[in-house]
């Protein structure tokens, strides 16, 4: 029950107390009965020991050490009998008062040592619960980036060996001399395509790979997603096929890596455009969403269809002859490194809409 105070420090206690209740019985045979007020004092102090038994070693040592006192003062309760018997009636009830109140203050100390060691004992097995949670998503991400750089070095094999095979066919008919003019200048372009497609292809992968941390910093979206309209300009696209902002209140700021972003938002507005094959408008919006500040890219394309829907976010899912299939895996990733959230949803009518939530700065959504 003493829990809190070391043995050594215990022992010392006890060897106080009992030498403090013998100092005083010693002192009570010495001094003459005829300093009853001096008496009197002294037999209040053996409330201290008995208190303190209580209180530091459970209430039983408050029964111990009365019984001890009582051993001690046996000697002077008798002398004292017969010429102060009112003194001597008030050291026989006094005893068990002090004892009752030396079990008290056990009793009490006990049951707050008690509540003590339940929470200690709590806050070790929180602590241990902890421990294992943290250990577990730390062995759950190790084994999603293993799949992931499985799955990566598997779809690059892949989609190199296409166009090197290209590339491989054109030289082999260059190197042979006997190509008309005609045929090597298809030879010549066949290898400029292919080469660019597999930097494209490099740069995506790098970036998918190697990503860099976002540089967080306060931004605005809109100019974002002016300067991201301005690159679309340049998109190859079908006729009749638009890029429209719908942008209504002012927007708050939120932090990000504009360039990230920016990278971001281009993706979808490029496969948006590519999604739509005849006339149609790519409607790029953004909105105050609870917490989140809501990018959305909204088209008339050809949409998605359902069993592709749940892969259309991992590395190299391509339905396009030239794709690399890493324009939304990259993405989504960059989405994540922001603390957002990337998302595809079929429209009523025709097209998809992409969503991109992202968190707004702490000090605006506090
Ligand atoms: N807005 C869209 N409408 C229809 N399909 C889309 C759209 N955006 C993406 N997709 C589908 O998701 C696939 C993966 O896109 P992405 O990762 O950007 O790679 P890539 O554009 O190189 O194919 C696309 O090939 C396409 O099938
Ligand atoms: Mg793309």
């Amino acid at each position: 029950m003493s829990g809190d105070l070391p043995v050594r420090k215990q022992r010392w206690l006890v060897a106080g107390m009992a030498g403090f209740i013998l100092a005083l019985s010693a002192l009570h045979q010495i001094v003459p009965l005829s300093y009853i007020q001096l008496h009197n004092f002294m037999q209040h102090l053996y409330f201290l020991p008995i208190v303190v038994a209580g209180v530091v070693f459970g209430w039983r040592a408050s029964l111990w050490c009365t019984a001890a006192v009582g051993l001690t003062q046996a000697p002077h309760i008798a002398v004292a009998w017969s010429a102060e018997p009112v003194y001597a009636m008030d050291l026989l009830l006094e005893g068990p008062v002090f004892c009752i109140a030396g079990m008290v203050a056990g009793l009490l100390a006990d049951r707050e040592r008690q509540y003590r060691a339940s929470l200690e004992m709590t806050k070790r097995k929180l602590e241990q619960v902890y421990l294992e949670l943290q250990q577990n998503v730390e062995r759950l991400k190790k084994a999603e980036r293993l799949s992931a750089a499985g799955q990566l070095s598997a779809g690059l094999a892949h989609e190199i060996r296409n166009p090197l095979a290209s590339i491989c066919g054109a030289a082999g008919i260059l190197k042979r001399g006997n190509a008309t003019g005609e045929s090597v200048v298809d030879c010549l372009s066949i290898i400029d395509v292919e080469a660019q497609r597999l930097n494209r292809l490099l740069t995506s992968f790098l970036q998918f790979a190697r990503p860099r941390p976002p540089k967080m910093q306060p931004m605005e979206v809109e100019p974002m997603i002016d300067s991201v309209l301005a690159l679309a300009d340049h998109a190859h696209r079908a006729p009749g096929v638009v890029v429209l902002k719908e942008i209504g209140a002012a927007l708050p700021e939120i932090e990000g890596d504009p360039e990230q972003l920016k990278q971001v938002v281009l993706n979808l507005v490029i496969n948006a455009i590519q999604a739509t094959p005849e006339a149609g408008a790519v409607r790029v919006g953004a909105a105050l969403e609870g917490e989140c500040l809501r990018v959305t890219v909204r088209d008339e394309g050809v949409g998605i269809p359902e069993a592709d829907l749940p892969r259309i976010f991992e590395p190299f899912f391509t339905t396009k002859d030239d794709g690399t299939g890493l324009g939304l895996a990259v993405s989504a990733r960059i989405v994540e490194q922001h603390g957002g959230r990337l998302s595809a949803h079929p429209n009523e009518g025709r097209g998809m809409t992409f969503r991109l939530d992202l968190p707004l700065r702490r000090s605006v959504a506090a």
